[in-house]
């Protein structure tokens, strides 16, 4: 990567580059010849004592000169971004279709409905935070938007394309190397909006079903039937807009997040240890009253639901080994 925020490390972010040097290097001749001239003329022929200017009327070599060439200047311009534009709109043929819809402030990123993607509970994998690609494979991005306007923007990568409600979208995005490239939503969606992030992850293409097979089984952990009541529970509460838990729709980045919440130390900032049924009951039941000026809310579920989610949490432990734990 380069000094340049928009190196381009994809066919699509170079073909918006290539009009962009180009047209760049132009201006700035345009720029030298014109002002060059101008200030070259206004010293040279200024009124001074002694100096008559040269008394004339029109140049036909010259003014054909600056209507002949700004005008196939235009034309070359046209015709060069209508051949970008073409590639970077062209739609056909893609490697892998994929689904990400956008909502305030997280993106969900919907892998293609083949067996290797496929879950325990028959459903795909679908999750937030990180969008992985293999490389050198064009993968066409249908988007949509669950609230507001959103917009899809990795620059690296390139394309931007707004997310929009009610209204389908498309965008296709591919990598030249291996790599995670950074990437931010590019319309205002409300306060949430800096944080509305994009990691994408490019995989060599040997790399791909290994990676795929690990987030399968990292997904199916969460599908577990015995703790489907609590998951699908927080998953429909206000949790998720503050938590993430890695693997599941819940990426929401004002709490702590939860993904392997039963292996950690301790909870409400240190004031609960260890994580264990109690105290997570404790804390979920009423927040503020553990923990005076807390962000999280008293939800107000009843003990029955309380304990469900409890029993679901218990299960987001981190295997040995594993890296990443807390
Ligand atoms: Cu979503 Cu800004």
């Amino acid at each position: 990567m380069g000094p340049w925020p928009n190196d381009p490390l994809g066919p699509q972010a170079r073909s918006a580059a290539d009009i962009y040097w180009i047209m760049f290097v132009a201006a700035v001749i345009v720029l030298v010849i014109v002002d060059g001239g101008l200030v070259y003329a206004g010293l040279k022929f200024r009124d001074r004592p002694g100096h008559v200017a040269k008394q004339f009327h029109g140049h036909n070599v010259l003014e054909l000169l600056w209507t002949v060439i700004p005008t196939f200047m235009v034309i070359s311009f046209s015709v060069l971004s209508f051949q970008k534009l073409t590639v970077m709109n062209d739609m056909s043929n893609p490697g892998m279709v994929m689904n990400v819809q956008g909502q305030q402030w997280s993106w969900t990123f919907s892998y293609p409905q083949e067996d290797r993607f496929k879950l325990i509970d028959n459903t795909y994998l679908s999750v937030g935070e990180e969008l992985h690609i293999p490389v050198n494979t064009k993968v066409l991005l249908k988007l949509s938007s669950k609230d507001v306007i959103h917009s899809f923007w990795v620059p690296n990568i390139g394309g931007k394309k707004d997310a929009v409600p009610g209204r389908p979208t498309e965008i296709w995005i591919q990598a030249d190397k291996p790599g995670t490239y950074r990437g931010q939503c590019f319309e205002f969606c409300g306060t949430g909006h800096a944080d509305m992030l994009i990691t994408l992850v490019a995989h060599a293409q040997n790399d791909y079903s290994t990676w795929a097979a690990e987030a399968v089984k990292e997904a199916n952990r969460l599908r577990d039937p015995n703790t489907q009541k609590g998951r699908e529970l927080f998953l429909s509460l206000p949790c998720v807009g503050c938590h993430t838990v890695k693997g599941t729709q819940a990426a929401g980045k004002v709490g702590p997040e939860l993904t392997y919440v039963a292996s950690k130390k301790s909870i409400a900032g240190g004031l609960l240890s260890p994580v264990n049924e109690e105290n997570l009951t404790r804390w979920i039941k009423n927040p503020p009253a553990v923990k005076p000026g807390t962000l999280m809310p008293n939800l107000g579920l009843s003990d029955d639901q309380i304990h469900d989610i409890v029993q679901w949490l218990l299960t987001l432990k981190c295997a040995q080994n594993q890296p990443k734990c807390p």
